[in-house]
């Protein structure tokens, strides 16, 4: 297959999947799964955890392997891609995650050139790239910062350069926002509105945040145990209250049952990002953030999150968030 071929776009459709089974051992991920995804749109795959999404989105880059069934990408049937066309479709389909994978001891420079660098492109080129990728998702600023030193934020813009320093088609989004406090949640789904529009990029996203889906996806298809039950329109999918999907929406978040659970209420415009991550480095622990709101009042978000500590660090963190504009709430149970 050649570069023609893959960008030989002959519908508006961009990716198919035609009764995907996809089976670990006797637990059926995926069951008959019938999908198709349109050029240029920011399409949700979202469900409870263990649905299955993360293994559906992996198929498109085929970091998993269907065990029947067939994925249509341009039209093009990509099951059977080896060796180099494999290479060469993936640099067209590129991904980000929730945790951000960055090299730690490289600056952001060299995290997003490293794609460009693997390649061997020339050093003024990568350069000109680079600076492009950085002013795009806002970090010219920090090019020569090193990852410790970034927010939760920062990192994802950075693995969103280093993701687009090869020109993909596609952006498969695995709960790239679901570490982020929902301020920095709405400004990273900003860069990915922006992303889509000017770029053309046809993005996937896969969440567990029905507020994320609201925010950014034109369509969705809503997936429970590996088995897709609703395909459509965002707006239509949300005004038309389907009983499955009401149980999804209203499902209480699942809060982990050991150490402390910690609601944090962040006031306007307070930097609930830059606090959770100053807050981690200042008294050297590390927290979950185990759930997450976002609310849109106007042009203004608020939100809410929970981060689970140690039960060694809950006072240390409570006597530090005390001293913020942030409330607080201890969870019981
Ligand atoms: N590599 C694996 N080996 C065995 N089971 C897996 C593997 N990856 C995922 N699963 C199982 O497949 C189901 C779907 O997982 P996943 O796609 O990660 O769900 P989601 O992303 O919706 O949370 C889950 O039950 C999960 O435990
Ligand atoms: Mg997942």
């Amino acid at each position: 297959m050649n570069k023609n071929e893959l960008s030989n776009i002959k519908n508006s459709n961009c990716i198919k999947f035609v009764n995907i089974v996809k089976k670990y051992s006797d637990l059926t991920a995926l069951s008959n799964i019938n999908l198709s995804i349109n050029k240029g749109e920011i399409f949700g795959l979202v469900g409870p955890s263990g649905a299955g999404k993360s293994t559906l989105l992996r198929t498109i880059n085929k970091l998993e392997e269907v065990d029947s069934g067939d994925i249509f990408v341009n039209n093009y049937k990509i099951n059977d891609l080896k060796g180099k066309d494999l290479a060469s479709y993936r640099q067209k389909v590129a991904m980000i995650f929730q945790h951000f994978a960055l090299l730690q001891t490289q600056n952001v420079y060299k995290n997003i050139a490293l794609p460009l660098e693997a390649r061997h492109i020339k050093k003024s080129e990568i350069k000109e790239r680079v600076l492009y990728l950085a002013k795009l998702v806002g970090l010219e600023e920090k090019l020569d910062s090193l990852p410790n030193t970034l927010s939760g934020g920062q990192s994802q813009r950075v693995a969103i350069a280093r993701a687009l320093a090869l020109n993909p088609e596609i952006l498969l989004c695995d709960e790239a926002t679901s570490a982020l406090d929902p301020n920095t949640t709405i400004q990273i789904l900003d860069i990915l509105k922006k992303i889509n529009k000017e770029l053309g990029i046809t993005i996937v996203l896969v969440t567990h945040q029905m507020e994320v889906v609201k925010y950014i996806c034109n369509r969705v298809a809503i997936i429970n145990k590996g088995k897709i039950i609703e395909t459509g329109n965002t707006e239509d999918i949300f005004l038309y209250k389907n009983k499955a999907l009401d149980t999804l929406i209203n499902e209480k978040p699942v809060l982990p049952n050991n150490g402390k659970n910690i609601k944090l209420i962040f006031p306007k415009k307070s930097a609930s990002d830059s606090l959770i991550t100053k807050m981690a480095r200042e008294l050297n622990i590390d927290f979950d953030i185990a759930w997450g709101k976002l609310e849109k009042f106007g042009d203004d978000v608020l939100g809410s999150l929970v981060i689970n500590v140690l039960d060694k660090d809950f006072q240390k963190v409570l006597d530090y968030v005390s001293k913020t504009d942030v409330k607080y709430e201890v969870m019981e149970g």
